[in-house]
C-alpha cells in the first residue's frame, strides 16, 4: 500500500468519463484544434473539466466562463491551476456575468462553445473576423440564436438537437437529477406526494417518470395538445393548469419559457407546496414577483439550504428551491446531470467542434442539429465501451 492517493470529485468525474478519455487519446494524435482558441460559456463544474481537458488534448487554447449561478469555485481553481484562462464568478447578477462574457469575447476566440446562447448572442452584435463558428448546448440557446442566423452566418451545431442528447441527458439525466435535487434540498419524501410537472418535452418526460417511479402521483401540464395527449397516454393525469397547480405538493417547471408560474397563480398554490425549476433560465417561476406581491407578508430564507418560504396574508406558505434557478445546479452540493449522460453529450460537443475546426461546414450550417454521422460515431463508441 505505498501507492494510495487522495483524489477529488474532479478526478472521480474525469476517470468516469470513459468516452471523453478515449476521445482525448485520439485528439492527442490528431490535434484538430492546433493553433485555435476555444471560448467557452458553460457551467463550470467537474464534468465540464473533462470536456475542456479533452479539447486541450486536441491542441486548443481555452478561455472559459460559466453560466449564471452555476460556477463552482473549486472547478475555477482547478482550471486556473492547469494554466487555463477563466473569467468567472459565482453570481446571479446578470451584469457581473455579462462582464465575464465580454472578457471571453475580448480574447477573440476562433471557436465558441456556448450554453444558452450568451456568447453567440453577443458575437452577433459585435462580430470579429476570426470567429469560425462553434456549438450551442441547449434548447433555450437554440431558441435564442435562431432569429440571429442572418447576423451569425457561420456553422453552429446545436448539441441539444441530437437524439442522443435528448434521451441520454434531457430525458433520463434531467429526470434523475431533478428528483435527486428535490431530495437533496429538502430531505422530504416523494411517496404519496402529488407532483405537477410543467412541460412534457424530453426533460419533463424524465422528471415525470422519475417522480412516478418514486411513488408520487404525477400530473403534467403542457401548452401543446399533442404533447399533452402523449402524457395522457403515458398514464399521467393531465388536468387544466389551475387544477394542476391547486393539487401540487411539488411543482416543477421544465419548459424553457418565462412566466410559467406567476403571481396570478398565487391564489391556487397549495399550502406547503414546494416549487422548483429545471429549465435553463431562472424565469419560469416568477420568484421576484412572489417576493414583491402585496399578497405576501414575508419571506423566510434558509440561507445554507437555498430554500425560501413565502408567507401569504391568508396564512398559506409555500417554498421555492434555489431561487428558481436550475435546481440540479443549485443548492448545497449541486451535482448536475449524471456523469455518463454528460460524457455522451460532451463527446458530441468535442466531435462537433472538431468538425467546425476542420472547416467542413459552411454558413448554411448555422444553428443546425448535430450531423447524423457524428451521432452514429459517438453512439458506437459508447456501446463499444459498454459491451
Ligand atoms: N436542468 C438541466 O440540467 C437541463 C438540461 C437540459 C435542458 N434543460 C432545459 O430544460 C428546458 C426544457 O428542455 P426540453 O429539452 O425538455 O425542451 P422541449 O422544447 O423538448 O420541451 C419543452 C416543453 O414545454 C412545453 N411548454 C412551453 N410553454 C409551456 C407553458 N407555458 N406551459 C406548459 N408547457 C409549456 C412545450 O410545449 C414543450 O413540450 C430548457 O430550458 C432546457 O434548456 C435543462
Amino acid at each position: 500500500m505505498d501507492q494510495s492517493s487522495s483524489l477529488s470529485r474532479i478526478d472521480w468525474v474525469a476517470r468516469s468519463c470513459r468516452l471523453l478519455a478515449a476521445t482525448a487519446a485520439e485528439f492527442r494524435d490528431t490535434k484538430p484544434f492546433a493553433g485555435l482558441t476555444i471560448g467557452t460559456g458553460i457551467h463550470l463544474e467537474p464534468k465540464t473539466v473533462a470536456l475542456l481537458m479533452t479539447l486541450r488534448s486536441g491542441g486548443a487554447g481555452l478561455v472559459c466562463t460559466g453560466n449564471l449561478n452555476s460556477t463552482q469555485p473549486e472547478t475555477v481553481d482547478y482550471l486556473r491551476a492547469q494554466g487555463i484562462k477563466v473569467f468567472a464568478t459565482q453570481t446571479r447578477n446578470a451584469d457581473e456575468h455579462g462582464a465575464s462574457l465580454d472578457a471571453i469575447l475580448a480574447e477573440k476566440p476562433d471557436l465558441l462553445l456556448d450554453n444558452g446562447g450568451d456568447l453567440f448572442a453577443r458575437a452577433a452584435e459585435r462580430p470579429y473576423a476570426n470567429l469560425l463558428g462553434g456549438t450551442e448546448e441547449t434548447t433555450s440557446g437554440r431558441t435564442r440564436l435562431l432569429p440571429m442566423r442572418d447576423r451569425l452566418n457561420m456553422p453552429i451545431l446545436v448539441i441539444n438537437d441530437s437524439p442522443i442528447k435528448q434521451f441520454a441527458e434531457n430525458k433520463h439525466a434531467v429526470g434523475q437529477s431533478m428528483f435527486e435535487s428535490y431530495l437533496r434540498f429538502t430531505n422530504r419524501s416523494t411517496n404519496g406526494k402529488r407532483v405537477t410537472v410543467f412541460g412534457y418535452g424530453a426533460c419533463g418526460k424524465g422528471t415525470a417518470a422519475c417522480f412516478r417511479n418514486a411513488f408520487s402521483t404525477v400530473s403534467v401540464v403542457d401548452i401543446d395538445p399533442v404533447t399533452t395527449l402523449e402524457a395522457h397516454l403515458d398514464g399521467f393525469s393531465t388536468p387544466l393548469r389551475e387544477a394542476a397547480i391547486r393539487s401540487a405538493d411539488i411543482l416543477v417547471t421544465v419548459t424553457g419559457y418565462a412566466d410559467i408560474v406567476t403571481v396570478a397563480d398565487l391564489p391556487f398554490i397549495k399550502d406547503g407546496a414546494i416549487l422548483m425549476n429545471g429549465g435553463h433560465f431562472p424565469h419560469e417561476i416568477d420568484v421576484e414577483g412572489f417576493r414583491n406581491s402585496p399578497d405576501v407578508t414575508g419571506v423566510d430564507r434558509y440561507e445554507a439550504e437555498q430554500i425560501e418560504t413565502v408567507r401569504m396574508r391568508d396564512g398559506r406558505a409555500f417554498h421555492i428551491l434555489g431561487g428558481g434557478h436550475m435546481a440540479n445546479l443549485a443548492g448545497p452540493r449541486p451535482l448536475g446531470n449524471t456523469v455518463e449522460s454528460m460524457d455522451l453529450g460532451f463527446a458530441l460537443q468535442a466531435r462537433c467542434l472538431e468538425r467546425v475546426a476542420r472547416g467542413g461546414l459552411g454558413a448554411e450550417s448555422c444553428v443546425i442539429p448535430v450531423p447524423g454521422d457524428i451521432d452514429a460515431l459517438v453512439a458506437s463508441a459508447y456501446l463499444d465501451l459498454a459491451r
